[in-house]
């Protein structure tokens, strides 16, 4: 991190929840961009498994999945020389200063998240406070690390957009205490739809397997997966209303590729949708190839893995700590 003003970079945070393998959803909207990035930014980078608890969890399973997803990031790209990567639990302050925003947060607007209104259909019979709270958990994510930029796929967006609104309410109130943060999307992939139903998005907690492509995945089973995306019955590679499930891997293909839809349709002109789905299997198998690899390594490494997420949380303690000072101190709690 740089500290003298002069050079000052923007600070960008973000996380993932480890409810489930992460997926090319995941990787396009979020990880591959945060690998990107942080020549540019200092970052921060968390496993968010506070967040993942808002459903229930075997508790191995969450153990397992958060170390994976910890893994997981280092083998995107993440370099935790470069960026703070640590685990959200670890950092006691994230839920310190929840309690201070959540009481700047209107019932009415945690009411209307979508994500709340999804999820509590989804589990009608386990809508707990904390799946309600879920939003202002993330705002004092952002808002310790006084982010500037968050780098999230598109349906994040009306959370940070909650951040802004708490960001704004506070600042009125103690004068500056949080940096406005902004959403930070991908070029190509902000929104990955489902294999199984282009019209819903890609999920890592999707029932259906065939709905995803994990990052995970050996070569032959993305491949598989591409092959049996559901599209329409009609023919040409371009985008129209009807044919959401061409224009969805046409999105996936452009991300992995660089290529524009002009680009796409010229290469594909004449062929089928077997061969573009072939294609698209392929080439993200082939860039997958790489992650998988080096997951396989780190992964077996485990006191490596336990050293970055140590000097990870350290690092994140002593940036978000100053931050919790300063509110508790407004806010009138006693030091
Ligand atoms: P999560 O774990 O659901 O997803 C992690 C990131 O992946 C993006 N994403 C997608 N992008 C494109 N297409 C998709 N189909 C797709 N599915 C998921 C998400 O937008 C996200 O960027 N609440 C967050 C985690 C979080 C967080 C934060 C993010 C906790 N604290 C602070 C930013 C800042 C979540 O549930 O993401």
């Amino acid at each position: 991190m740089t500290d003298s003003p002069a050079e000052k970079k923007k600070i960008v945070l973000s996380g993932i929840q480890p409810s489930g393998v992460f997926t090319i959803g995941n990787y396009l909207g979020a990880i591959k961009n945060w690998a990107e990035i942080q020549e540019q930014y200092d970052c921060v980078f968390m496993v968010a498994n506070l967040h993942a608890t808002t459903v229930r969890q075997d508790p191995a399973a969450l153990r397992k999945n958060t170390i994976d997803g910890f893994a997981m990031l280092l083998a995107a790209g993440v370099d935790p020389k470069r960026s703070i990567v640590f685990i959200q639990s670890h950092n006691p302050h994230h839920t310190q200063l929840m309690w201070a925003l959540n009481c700047f947060t209107q019932f009415g607007e945690l009411s209307r998240m979508t994500q709340f209104k999804d999820k509590s259909a989804r589990y009608a019979d386990n809508i707990n406070a904390g799946l309600f709270t879920y939003p202002t958990l993330m705002a004092a994510d952002i808002l310790l690390y006084q982010a500037d930029l968050v780098p999230v796929g598109a349906d994040q967006k009306q959370h940070v957009e909650l951040a802004r609104d708490i960001v704004n309410r506070m600042n009125g109130v103690y004068g500056n205490l949080f940096t406005l943060p902004d959403c930070l999307f991908p070029k190509a992939g902000a929104k990955i739809m489902s294999l199984a139903d282009p019209t819903k998005k890609m999920s890592k907690s999707d029932a259906n397997p065939k709905s995803f492509v994990a990052v995970l995945d050996p070569k032959d089973t993305v491949i598989k997966k591409f092959r049996s995306a559901v599209t329409d019955s009609g023919s040409g590679i371009y985008r129209a209303p009807g044919k959401e499930g061409i224009g969805n891997l046409m999105t996936i293909y452009s991300a992995f590729t660089g290529k524009t839809d002009e680009e796409i349709t010229a290469e594909f002109d004449g062929k089928g949708y077997g061969d573009f789905k072939t294609a698209v299997g392929e080439t993200v198998a082939d860039a997958l190839a790489p992650i998988r690899e080096r997951f396989a390594e780190i992964s077996a490494d485990k006191a490596y893995l336990r050293a970055c997420w140590e000097s990870g949380c350290e690092a994140a303690q002593r940036l978000s700590g100053r931050t919790l000072n300063k509110v508790y101190k407004k806010v009138g709690f006693l030091p």
